[in-house]
């Protein structure tokens, strides 16, 4: 592997393991009914029955979608870079009973350690965007069966104004910014790199994300105003629907 990935790779798990160590997911039980996340939901309801698949997680952090996908039936591997995210997923797993369904290890997507073939689907949460897509591509690629699913939910760099804002306000004016400085929100031309390993790509936008992001971002902050910001999203994509390809989330779905 490249050196600049590599440096890249111990960025990413020291900055991981600094955050999953303040998290604590023994006291954690995960609801499945409770799934209230547009992205989520659209995913489980593509992916339908779980029961008898095998399904790769990747990037799974300290595992919360893991147990999601092992409570609906399927036989789960996970990986990430973090040591802290993998002692969670671990954690989280037994709290929630999913112990002998789910099978987390450190590992970079760039070697992965399954046969050829393997997974039925292959997930990840907020993980695209942290990896090189031509070198994960082929990995995630290689591991997935014929005609198998790969699922990813990302954010997205198709909204220029977001971008412009990204690049020019945040950090400053007392807005936050998450994440490492190597991240990047998802490009077009990152899904048709990551999609050149498939046979087909389809980027869905289920959620419209816009306006609320002020409320993650920034200084206003409240239930009552993120209710009111995300409902404000709502209203404008339900009268220009063209608009949801601008949203800052996305479900890129690719099949083998
Ligand atoms: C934004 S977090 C998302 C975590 C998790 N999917 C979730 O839903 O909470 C991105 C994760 O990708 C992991 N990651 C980044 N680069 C990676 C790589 N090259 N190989 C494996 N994991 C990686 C990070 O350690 C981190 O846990």
């Amino acid at each position: 592997m490249k050196n600049d990935l590599k440096e890249i790779e111990q960025r990413e798990s020291h900055f991981y393991d600094s955050i999953y160590n303040t998290y604590d997911p023994s006291s954690q039980i995960v609801n499945i009914n409770q799934i209230n996340w547009p992205p989520f939901n659209f995913v489980l309801d593509y992916l339908g029955d779980l029961r008898g698949k095998r399904v790769l997680d990747c990037g799974c952090g300290i595992g919360w979608c893991s147990v999601v996908f092992a409570l609906k039936g399927a036989e789960v591997f996970a990986f990430d870079l973090s040591e802290k995210g993998i002692e969670g997923t671990k954690r989280l797993a037994e709290k929630n009973g999913m112990s002998r369904k789910i099978k987390a290890e450190v590992m970079s997507v760039y070697e992965l350690e399954y046969p050829d073939n393997f997974f039925d689907i292959v997930f990840g949460n907020a993980f695209l965007h942290h990896i090189d897509v031509q070198k994960g591509g082929k990995e995630i690629s290689r591991v997935l069966k014929k005609n198998g699913i790969a699922l990813f939910i990302e954010n997205s760099a198709n909204n220029k104004l977001l971008m412009w804002t990204r690049r020019n306000l945040l950090g400053k004016f007392g807005s936050k910014r998450f994440g490492t400085e190597d991240e990047m929100p998802l490009s077009e031309k990152e899904i048709k790199t990551f999609g050149s390993f498939f046979k087909k790509t389809d980027p869905h936008y289920p959620n419209f994300v816009f306006f609320q992001l002020l409320s993650h971002h920034w200084i206003l902050k409240g239930e009552i105003l993120e209710k009111t910001l995300k409902g404000f999203d709502n209203l404008i994509v339900k009268i220009i629907p063209n608009l949801s390809k601008y949203s800052f989330e996305q479900v890129a779905v690719f099949l083998k």
